[in-house]
C-alpha cells in the first residue's frame, strides 16, 4: 500500500492506495465511522459491481450501510440531484462529526462533496474514487461542485476529505475508454511538472492502459503525490501553482464545449487533445521545440488517446472554437490564463496570450487535419 498525506492545517488526510481497500473498507476508516448507521452514495454502474464489498465489510463491523443509488452520469451533478441528497442525508439525522461515503467517479465525489460541505454548514466525508480520473485527480484536493446551467462546476466549494481509499482493483470493471481517459490526467503530472515521470510515461503507459498491478500503483501513487504537494501550496488556487493542473483544459474546454459536452469526447480525451495543442502553441511561440511537442503528442497517442483534432471532424473556424473559451470559468477580469510548457515537466502560467493569436493557431490546427 502506498500512502501519502495531504498536508493542509488542520485538515491533513491520508490517500491509501492499494487492492483490496474496498472489501477492508471498515477497518481502514477506523475511528471516523463512529455511528452505528453509514451513509453511502453512489451510481448504479459502480453499484453493481462494488456495493457488495463495502456493504459486507461495513455489516461485519457491526455498522447499518444504508445506500443511494443514483444514475450515472454527469447530469447527477445538478440542483435537483443535490436536493434529492441533502434530503436524504438530513433524513439519515447526519450531524457535523459524522462521515459521508462517496462511491463513485468523479461525478459521486464532487456531488457527494458539496453535500457535505452544505449540511449543517459542513460536515465529513470519505472519497472512495473508482475510476482511475477520481483516483488520481478528483478525489484529491477539496474541490467539490454541480453543474449550473451557464456552465460546468460553476457551484461548488472547497471542502476537502478525510480520507481517500483508491482501491486499484475497483479499476477492473471500469470501461477501457474511461481508464484511457483517466490515463490523460496521469501523463498531465508528467508534461507540467515532472519529466521523469512523463519518461516513466512514455515507457510504460500501455502496461497501465492494460491494467498491469505494478504499473497502475506507480502511475495512481506518483499522480496522488504530485496533486498533493500542489494542493497543500496552492489548496485554493491563488498562487498559480494549482491553476497548473489546468495544462490542456482550456484547449480541451473549448474542444468539449463544440462537441456538446458528450461522449463524442469524454474530459479526459479534451484533456489530452488539449495538452497536444498547448504543446503545440508552445512550439509555435517557441518556447519548447517542435520535436517536443510530437514527443507528446506520440506518449498521448501510445495510451490509445487522441492526439489529432482530426479526429473530432470538426468543422467550425478558429474563431468559432476560440469563442468557447470566453466562457471558460477560468477567466479573470477580461484575461485567460493559458499553461504554457518551457520544457517538457516545465509549465507556466501565461496571462498574457492573445484570443486572436490563439483563434489563428486553433485555424491553422483545424486546416491540417
Ligand atoms: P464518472 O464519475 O461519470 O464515471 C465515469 C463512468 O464510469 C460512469 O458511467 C460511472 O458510472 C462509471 N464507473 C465509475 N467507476 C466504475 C467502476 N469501477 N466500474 C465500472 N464503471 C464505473 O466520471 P469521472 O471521469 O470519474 O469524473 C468526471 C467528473 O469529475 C466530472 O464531473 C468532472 O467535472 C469532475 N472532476 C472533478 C475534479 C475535482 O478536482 N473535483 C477534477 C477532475 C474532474
Ligand atoms: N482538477 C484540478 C484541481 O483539482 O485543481
Amino acid at each position: 500500500m502506498s500512502v501519502t498525506r495531504v498536508e493542509l492545517a488542520g485538515r491533513s488526510y491520508e490517500v491509501r492506495v492499494d487492492s483490496g481497500l474496498l472489501a477492508d473498507f471498515a477497518n481502514q476508516c477506523g475511528g471516523l465511522l463512529r455511528k452505528k448507521v453509514v451513509p453511502v452514495i453512489t451510481d448504479r454502474n459502480v453499484a453493481m459491481h462494488w456495493r457488495e464489498a463495502i456493504e459486507q465489510s461495513l455489516r461485519d463491523a457491526g455498522h447499518v450501510p444504508e445506500f443511494l443509488v443514483l444514475d450515472p452520469g454527469e447530469s447527477a451533478k445538478s440542483w435537483s440531484v443535490l436536493e434529492r441528497v441533502v434530503n436524504w442525508l438530513l433524513e439519515l439525522e447526519v450531524e457535523r462529526g459524522d462521515h459521508i461515503v462517496a462511491l463513485g467517479g468523479g461525478v459521486i465525489g464532487d456531488l457527494t462533496g458539496f453535500a457535505a460541505a452544505i449540511i449543517k454548514r459542513g460536515c465529513g466525508f470519505i472519497q472512495v474514487p473508482t475510476t482511475l480520473l477520481a483516483q488520481v485527480d478528483s478525489s484529491v484536493g477539496g474541490k467539490t461542485a454541480i453543474n449550473a446551467k451557464a456552465g460546468k462546476n460553476l457551484v461548488g466549494a472547497f471542502h476537502q476529505p478525510s480520507l481517500v481509499l483508491a482501491d486499484l482493483g475497483s479499476l477492473a470493471t471500469l470501461p477501457l475508454r474511461e481508464l484511457q481517459a483517466g490515463y490523460a490526467e496521469v501523463i498531465k503530472y508528467g508534461i507540467l511538472g515532472d519529466r521523469d515521470f512523463f519518461e516513466w510515461c512514455e515507457a510504460n503507459g500501455p502496461r497501465v492502459i492494460d491494467g498491469e498491478r505494478a504499473a497502475l500503483e506507480y502511475a495512481v501513487t506518483e499522480s496522488v503525490k504530485a496533486k498533493a504537494r500542489i494542493v497543500a501550496e496552492d489548496e485554493r488556487e491563488t498562487t498559480g501553482a494549482r491553476a497548473l493542473l489546468n495544462l490542456g483544459h482550456t484547449f480541451g474546454h473549448a474542444l468539449e464545449a463544440e462537441t456538446g459536452f458528450s461522449d463524442r469526447l469524454l474530459h479526459g480525451e479534451g484533456v489530452a487533445l488539449g495538452m497536444v495543442l498547448a504543446a503545440r502553441y508552445s512550439a509555435r511561440k517557441v518556447l519548447i521545440s517542435q520535436q517536443d511537442a510530437v514527443r507528446i503528442g506520440r506518449a498521448i497517442a501510445a495510451s490509445g488517446l487522441p492526439s489529432d483534432v482530426s479526429s473530432l471532424g470538426l468543422t467550425c473556424s478558429g474563431q468559432e472554437l476560440a469563442a468557447h473559451m470566453l466562457h471558460d470559468k477560468k477567466m479573470d477580469a477580461g484575461t485567460l490564463p493559458f499553461v504554457l510548457l518551457r520544457d517538457i515537466g516545465d509549465a507556466f502560467l501565461d496571462k498574457q496570450v492573445s484570443l486572436e493569436d490563439v483563434a489563428a493557431f486553433l485555424g491553422e490546427q483545424l486546416a491540417a487535419s
